[in-house]
């Protein structure tokens, strides 16, 4: 792609490397990225990719809405989450070169081509805030309950696009890093549920705990607005037999995604792609029913549990 350059007007990109790298050189400089880090190019900012490997693959969300941001803290308070600290602007670079070259641009839902004969890419320095920044999901400091309950993903939010209703955002970017699960005498995975937004999830590296087959990295998941989904049947089966008085380490994985209050409508080559898991809806099939009016909690045997394990051993268990 050396010689085309590319723009969005419709929107801003993230850019989500789950193989190989990418040299993006963009109109206010040039950003380096790989899998597990993302790249935010603003709307309307020109540029050109380069595959720093032979081959490269990954995901792109386009965000129609307010610019994507950081969260407010609420109680957790100044610092968590993703840091500021941690987003990286480029510096200014520029070509000053000309030839015949090709300009692409996305716009009202439609590519378009011109011709360009000089590099667009010849921004010698600027100032401002709509600049494209990189950020390193692994350097989020990951929340998590320390008590009982597997709470909103939520506490994975990374970036956010607000929307003009509180709580529903046109687009949420959330990550499910390498973490501790220590909360006890509860389902430890995400629990069943179905909600306003839509989800689409990929997995850029490990697996997910809450789908431990068949979702690859590369590949993807959704679940539109109000589908109900959760864990599957083998997940569910052993966070039951799980025992939930010991931490566990989730480890080497990095799974994302984009949430949005929009339906998602898959296109005609995602819907007869050779990998559409047709049988998708079968990984709930086998859950079994477990409501008994006469079932009782518990708990005396987990506080029984708890001292013994106190004498014995003093406390956490080991990182796996
Ligand atoms: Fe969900």
């Amino acid at each position: 792609m050396h010689e085309r350059f590319f723009y969005d007007a419709d929107g801003e990109l993230l850019l989500v490397p789950q193989l190989g790298g990418l040299r993006i050189a963009t109109e206010l400089g040039i950003i380096e990225a790989g899998p597990q880090e993302i790249v935010v190019i603003p709307r309307g900012l020109r540029f050109r990719v380069e595959l720093l490997e032979r081959e490269a693959r990954g995901y792109i969300c386009e965000n129609f809405g307010a610019p994507l941001r950081l969260p407010d803290l609420g109680p957790i308070g100044s610092n968590g989450l993703a840091n500021p600290r941690d987003f990286l602007t480029p510096v200014a670079a520029y070509e000053d070169r000309e030839g015949d070259y090709e300009l692409i641009a996305k716009f009202a839902g439609r590519l378009w081509s011109a011709p360009i004969t000089h590099s667009p890419l010849d921004v010698v320095a600027w100032h401002g805030n709509h600049a494209p920044y990189k950020y390193d999901l692994r350097r989020f400091n990951t929340i998590g309950s320390v008590s009982y309950d597997h709470p909103d993903p939520s506490i994975f939010l990374v970036l956010q696009s607000p929307s003009d209703t509180p709580g529903v955002d046109a687009i949420d970017f959330v990550i499910f890093p390498p973490r501790w699960q220590v909360a006890e005498n509860t389902f430890r995975p995400p629990w069943f549920h179905r909600n306003v937004a839509s989800e689409f999830m990929g997995l850029i590296t490990g697996v997910y705990d809450a789908k431990a087959d068949g979702f690859a990295p590369g590949g993807a998941s959704l679940h539109n607005c109000m589908s109900g989904h959760g864990p599957d049947a083998a997940t569910y089966e052993k966070a039951l037999r799980a025992d939930t008085s010991r931490p566990v380490y989730i480890p080497a994985t990095m799974a994302f995604m984009f949430e949005t209050r929009a339906v998602i409508r898959p296109t005609r080559l995602a819907l007869e792609a050779p990998q559409l898991q047709k049988g998708y809806a079968r990984a709930w099939r086998e859950l079994p029913k477990n409501f008994s009016p006469d079932w009782v909690a518990p708990a005396p045997a987990r506080r029984a549990a708890r001292g013994k394990r106190g004498r014995r051993a003093g406390g956490a268990g080991r990182r796996a």
